[in-house]
């Protein structure tokens, strides 16, 4: 129920609209804008810069004040003491696991980690140079071929069974990218591994030889995930939820998210960061970059940089950087050029009026790929492994969307094109 109300006046309409103001349990109200139809009205917001497209209990973020919450829990905490698995659960069910839960919920996941053989057919119909995110998008759209026993949207046990198989296949088709690209040949999952263990293995051991998992990279792997896991309605989750309004089944609403995810504007970004760090190459070439990137006729970005809803840290970056120290520290990577330039670049750029005046810091990009590259990640495989987090916020925005009454998505326009005419005549 809504207890405010917003009034709005129109020039050429001698009424005053009456529109319900609704408060949510933090952050801003919401205007109720849903009865200016019926007064041949549309609201204009291209972009969504101030458009609450849903209402969701899953992710709370504090732009201005660089807070981002899980059911209630901040990031920083999450990422420090608890687990991707974990996170994963929250995120779906909305309150942490017991003991018990957590270990049902992780033998469930390890169980579900092989892809239908058939399905390691696909991989061959790409070249082997191909994007592994133009494989991801295809990949995953066709789980859709292979489960029709889970594909009833309105079936709520169909709906996690889905989730499950999505949460634990991912990181086995994001490690047959990287394999199929390299030649190697595909490693199987090790139910026996932890979530972010497995994926190293699968990246990493060949059939020849034994291979160790290194728990600092395994560690450092599970953060990543974590601070990938969820970020409210983001493009690439607004995709799914809108493909999702139109009945489709999971798997084709989160091959959606991942086209989403790809563009550099978005998830691509940590791939472009380190294109661009390698770009610029020398800390004495800074200057040029920053000119660039504040040069309006130049479309050059500061990548990694800047985010639609912070005017603050992204608190994942400063995590991100935090790990980023430990993890070449530990790896004994203490003077990595890369991480020299970033570091300096983001400490010119805050204090460059240009980033200053319009709020724009490091995003969860910006230090990722660094640990990524020296965890061995190629950078190609960046935005693959921001698509295997990502899947745990996706499935559990779709779940919940599909878990009250609910419409398909239609946003409207304001036409700029030609009005009525008839078609001529012909001659
Ligand atoms: C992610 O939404 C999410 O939650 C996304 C995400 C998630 O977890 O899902 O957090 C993940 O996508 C992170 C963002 C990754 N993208 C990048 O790092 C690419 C570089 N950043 C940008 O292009 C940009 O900042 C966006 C796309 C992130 C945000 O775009 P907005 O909100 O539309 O802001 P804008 O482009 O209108 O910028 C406002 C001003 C403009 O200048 P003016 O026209 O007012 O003079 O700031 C400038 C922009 O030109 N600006 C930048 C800049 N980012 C914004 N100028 C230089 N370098 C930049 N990076």
């Amino acid at each position: 129920m809504a207890d405010k109300k917003a009034r709005l006046t129109v020039d050429g309409l001698d009424e005053v609209i009456e529109l319900p103001v609704y408060s949510g349990t933090i952050g801003p109200d919401v205007i109720d804008v849903r009865p200016l139809t019926g007064k041949g009205l549309f609201t204009y917001d291209p972009g969504f810069v101030s458009t609450a497209a849903c209402d969701s209990s899953i992710t709370y973020i504090d732009g201005d004040k660089g807070v981002l919450l899980h059911r209630g829990y901040p990031i920083e905490q999450l990422a420090e003491n608890s687990h991707y698995l974990e996170v994963c659960y929250l995120l779906l069910n909305g309150e942490l696991p017991t003991k018990a839960e957590l270990e049902k919920f992780t033998y469930t996941i390890s169980n579900h980690t092989m892809v239908h053989e058939q399905l390691s057919q696909f991989f061959k119909g790409f070249r082997r140079d191909a994007h592994p995110m133009a494989i991801m998008c295809g990949v995953v759209g066709a789980l859709s071929a292979f489960y029709h026993d889970s594909l009833d949207i309105n079936n709520a046990d169909h709906r996690e069974v889905c989730a499950y198989r999505l949460i634990a296949k991912m990181p086995t088709l994001a490690a047959m990218c990287y394999k199929y690209s390299i030649g190697q040949p595909f490693m199987h999952p090790r139910n026996k591994l932890g979530y972010a263990e497995n994926f190293l293995q699968m990246m990493f051991a060949t059939p020849c030889d034994d291979y160790e998992v290194n728990p600092i990279l395994a560690r450092a792997m599970d953060r990543i995930f974590t601070l990938h896991a969820d970020h409210e309605q983001n493009a690439s989750t607004s995709t799914v939820r809108l493909a999702g309004s139109s009945g489709a089944n999971p798997f084709a609403c989160i091959a959606a998210g991942i086209a989403a995810l790809w563009g550099p504007a978005h998830g691509g970004a940590n791939e472009a960061v380190l294109s661009m760090l390698e770009e610029i190459g020398d800390e004495a070439n800074i200057p040029e970059f920053i000119a660039k990137a504040k040069d309006p006729d130049d479309n050059f970005r500061l990548m990694g940089f800047g985010h639609r809803v912070y005017r603050n840290f992204d608190p994942r970056a400063k995590v991100m950087k935090k790990t980023c120290d430990e993890v070449l520290s530990e790896l004994g990577i203490e003077n990595d050029p890369l991480l020299k330039i970033a570091k300096r670049l983001e400490e010119i750029a805050l204090e460059d009026p240009y980033f200053v005046e319009r709020k724009l810091y490091p995003n969860v990009d910006f230090y990722s790929g660094i640990i990524l590259k020296a965890i061995g990640i190629p950078t190609s495989m960046f935005t693959v492994i921001f698509a295997l987090s990502r899947t745990i916020g996706w499935i559990s925005h779709w779940n919940e969307f599909h878990s009250s009454p609910n419409r398909i998505g239609r946003p409207r326009q304001l036409y700029t094109g030609a009005e009525m005419r008839d078609y001529p005549a012909k001659k």
